[in-house]
């Protein structure tokens, strides 16, 4: 077992909550990674939590786990492995028991969160068993459109059961504690909500009647589990809807009623439900640090040492941590993101290698891919849910270190070079530009974008720290790369946007015809000189988003927020695709609406004849003209910036690579795993 350096602070004082005793303040809350198979826990989650373990958090909250029967069988379909966890089966308890095991290992405790989805479950959940989604009154998920069939006592007392068995089934596998999952507008938050329980039965028309669900539930459990075992619930303190949902006020009342029963021995306070999911883990730029610090003091006080109150909400470093703590706003607390970043994050900070820490950048990847069905995995950090061969440990050196060219110091060149300089090999890293970091250098400038310096740190710290040499602001050529000795040249040049118009939707031509005007200009281009001169386009702007990332509306929000008349198109039915996934657009959209942006999607471009513009709707085919337009900037395709690997070939030098976008223009995600891999590869 690792030992953990002491060190002073109300965060590293031991704590106990319910029958649990926690070595110090910090924990994860639940977070759905999507590595469970079968419907249980897997090698690869295991491999995940440990190494989180090891770290030196006290206790993990493991993923959003079924507790209901009807959704045992259902979570087959959840993904093509049934990633989704069920703790009502028994046949599931040898590989939670693992888990266990191997996190005890390392002086760690862990609690596995019950949930059920209620409105927000798609109808037909289940292949075998069609049924629709059922909720406290007739009230559908903001989310969808089905009225849900109300629950009768029937299914109440059915469900109620269910979390009492799956609480001893965990109790069995050596599981540490449960948390009731009542926040973000899960099913239990559905019965706290005025927005869903319109009961006038014994579950609705009160505080405490609305209450009465979570009281059986956690009776049941009780019943199930005994009184020496830790119980406790995740809750949401603002639904952010007004009274029409869960106030702060109406939280208060919930937490004094429900800390009166002594059923829970913690409250784990988040925020927002699936009306405000954008507060539950808000991206970079957006919430400040700590921001649910207000609701954890007043949770406090409403429970008044009758339970603890955990506390999560952009906690990034132990800083703010301890000040959390000691400023009464929380007796542990949580950190997410972070952690998924740098699992070592409490280490490094003890052994005072803060500039080692690798920090959260706040993209959101880690739950879009959630979002998307897919695996979690880390924009910071690729070695998250690949810990079984690229965790703590496995870096291996090089046999026979050699001198390494990595031409570009965007993501995936800077990982790349960092990667391959710890493993002990000689490493020169050029750049035409005079400061590393690529594109990212220009996204970062955009509003709220800022922390993506943070990427770029954590990728350039790394590199110096392995002693890569920086040759920055002179373009290099294939024949100096191939007459400079080196073993190795890795391509990360990049990409460039394209300005031809050219979409795959429309195979029948080349481009836009029009697009080789003066005033049509690349979304890379634009976003340059408007960061410059917002005006510089002129007084009326249309951007074509025909990529859904964050460029073309960031760029748009610059620009309407200096009074250009701005118009965003798109052929998709919504702007900003990839952006809802990352729950960026609900806070996008309000900043582009008071700047006066126009946003027109199901809209493509037929022509562009100077300052008129000729576009159609997508499938009808419907005709428009928008005219006296400045400038048109285009956001469409990348194409490889990959010449100078092609030229390295010609020239016969055969170990040449290429990697991130000059290999495939794709996310900063692909960037840093193909710079990790081919790191370690070389
Ligand atoms: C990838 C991801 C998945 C999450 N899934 C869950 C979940 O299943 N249940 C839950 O209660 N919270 C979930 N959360 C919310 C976190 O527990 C936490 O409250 C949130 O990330 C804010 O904390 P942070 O800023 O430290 O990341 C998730 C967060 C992330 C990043």
């Amino acid at each position: 077992m690792e030992q953990t350096p002491e060190r002073e602070g109300v965060i590293f004082t031991p704590l106990q909550v319910g029958a649990t005793t926690l070595k110090n303040r910090i924990l994860l809350s639940p977070h759905r990674q999507a590595y469970g198979e079968d419907n249980q826990p897997t090698e690869r989650m295991i491999a995940y939590w440990v190494e989180r373990a090891k770290g030196g958090v006290a206790l993990v909250s493991g993923e959003s786990t079924s507790v209901s029967r009807r959704l045992a069988r259902a979570s087959a379909e959840s993904g093509p492995s049934g990633w989704r966890l069920t703790a009502w089966e028994e046949r599931v308890i040898p590989a939670f028991a693992r888990l266990a095991d191997a996190v005890h290992a390392h002086d760690c405790r862990i609690f596995m969160e019950f949930s059920t989805f209620g409105v927000n479950q798609a109808a037909q959940s289940d292949f075998d068993d069609w049924h629709p989604p059922g909720g406290p009154s007739a009230v559908p998920s903001p989310g969808g459109t089905v009225i849900p069939q109300v629950m009768d006592q029937v299914s109440i007392d059915e469900l109620v059961e269910d979390y009492g068995r799956s609480a001893a089934n965990m109790q069995r596998a050596g599981i540490d504690g449960v948390e009731v999952h009542a926040a973000h507008g899960y099913l239990p938050m559905q019965f706290l909500s005025p927005a869903f329980n319109k009961r006038t039965d014994r579950y609705g028309g009160s505080p405490r009647r609305c209450a009465q669900l979570l009281v059986e539930i956690g009776e049941e459990i009780r019943r199930q589990v005994g009184s020496a075992y830790t119980v406790g619930m995740r809750f949401s303190f603002d639904e952010y809807i007004g009274s029409a949902g869960v106030t702060p006020e109406l939280a208060e009342e919930y937490l004094d009623i429900l800390a009166a029963t002594g059923l829970y021995d913690f409250f784990s306070v988040s925020s927002g439900s699936y009306h405000s999911f954008h507060y539950a883990v808000p991206p970079m730029g957006t919430a400040p640090e700590a921001f649910l610090a207000d609701y954890g003091r007043r949770a406090k006080a409403a429970v008044g040492g009758r339970a603890k109150i955990f506390l999560a909400g952009r906690i990034l470093d132990l800083a703010t941590a301890e000040r959390v703590i000691a400023d009464g706003a929380a007796d542990m607390v949580s950190m997410v993101r972070a952690h998924i970043a740098d699992p070592f994050l409490i280490r490094k900070s003890l052994e005072g290698r803060e500039g080692e820490i690798v920090r959260c950048v706040g993209a959101n990847e880690c739950l879009a891919t959630g979002f998307r069905g897919r695996r979690m995995h880390c924009v910071a950090n690729p070695s998250t849910g690949r810990e079984i061969y690229w965790g703590e440990g496995t870096l291996s050196q090089a046999k026979a270190p050699r001198r390494i060219a990595v031409v570009g110091a965007g993501p995936a060149g800077l990982k790349a070079a960092g990667v391959a300089a710890a493993r002990g090999h000689s490493v020169t890293l050029f750049d035409e530009n005079a400061s590393v970091g690529g594109h990212l250098n220009l996204i970062k400038r955009l509003p709220t974008r800022g922390d993506w310096q943070t990427l770029i740190n954590n990728l350039a710290t790394a590199a110096k720290r392995g002693g890569v040499e920086e040759r920055l602001g002179k373009s290099v050529a294939a024949a100096d790369l191939a007459s400079g000795g080196f073993d190795e040249i890795v391509c990360a040049t990049g990409s460039r946007w394209d300005r031809t118009g050219f979409s795959g939707a429309r195979p029948d031509r080349t481009g836009i015809p029009g697009a080789e005007a003066e005033n049509v200009l690349d979304v890379a281009a634009a976003a340059a000189r408007v960061l410059e001169n917002p005006r510089s386009l002129g007084g009326k702007v249309v951007i074509l988003d025909d990529c859904g990332a964050y460029l073309p509306l960031g760029l748009a929000e610059v620009l309407g927020s200096a009074g250009v008349d701005t118009e965003v198109l798109s052929r998709f039915a919504a702007l900003g695709e990839a952006l809802i996934a990352t729950l960026e657009l609900p806070w996008i959209l309000p900043r582009l609406a008071a700047a006066g942006v126009r946003l027109s999607p199901n809209r493509f471009i037929e022509a562009i004849d100077g300052s008129r513009i000729e576009v159609y709707e997508t499938w009808s085919r419907r005709p428009a003209v928008i005219t006296g337009v400045d400038t048109v900037v285009l956001a469409m395709l990348r194409s490889p910036r990959d010449l100078l690997y092609k030229e390295i070939l010609a020239d016969g030098f055969a170990r040449a690579h290429r990697i991130g976008d000059a290999l495939a223009p794709r996310t900063v995600s692909d960037a840093t795993y193909e710079g990790e891999r081919l790191g370690r590869e070389l």
